[in-house]
């Protein structure tokens, strides 16, 4: 049935580039999960054209920073096909870094096969800063919470 005859799937399109956060699709391909499709979004927020990543596991975003504990929860969440939300320190194309609040959805066909996983990548750099920059101040001061 269809949801709405109001937006085609061209505008469907531009809406979901229009969209400040990265959304991507992933499938499920031996014990990685590949890009089949990224927005425009995640192409401006990370530097990365749809090009140069699609068919990769999204793990490149990590470089050598894999010591993290959200990638734990993720794993432990992917392994049992339910949805996630964490924050994870990522690296753009020309290296720097930028907080990443990655939450995943898992999506199920008819017959509860898992076909896709759904990722939304938000910038939380300034919130995760401030909060350092607090937290900071807060040990400098002796200041309990
Ligand atoms: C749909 C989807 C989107 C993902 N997006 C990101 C991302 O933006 N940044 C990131 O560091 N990891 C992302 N991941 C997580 C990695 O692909 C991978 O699952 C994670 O690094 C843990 O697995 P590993 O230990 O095999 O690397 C995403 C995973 C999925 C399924």
């Amino acid at each position: 049935m269809k949801r709405s005859p109001l937006i085609n799937p061209a505008l469907l399109e531009r809406i979901i580039d229009a969209s400040e956060d990265g959304i991507v699709v992933a499938e499920q391909e031996g014990d990685e999960n590949i890009l089949i499709y990224v927005n425009k979004g995640f192409e401006r927020l990370t530097g990365y054209s749809a090009d140069e990543i699609l068919y990769r596991d999204c793990r490149f975003l990590q470089n050598e920073d894999r010591d993290q504990e959200g990638l734990t929860a993720i794993r432990a969440a992917l392994k049992a096909g339910r949805p996630c939300r964490e924050v994870l320190r990522n690296y753009r194309k020309d290296g720097t870094l930028f907080w990443n609040e990655l939450s995943i959805t898992p999506m199920y066909d008819e017959t509860d096969n898992l076909t896709y996983y759904i990722g939304v990548q938000k910038d939380v750099t300034e919130r995760v800063e401030a909060q350092h920059a607090l937290a900071h101040l807060k040990a400098k001061h002796n200041i309990e919470n």
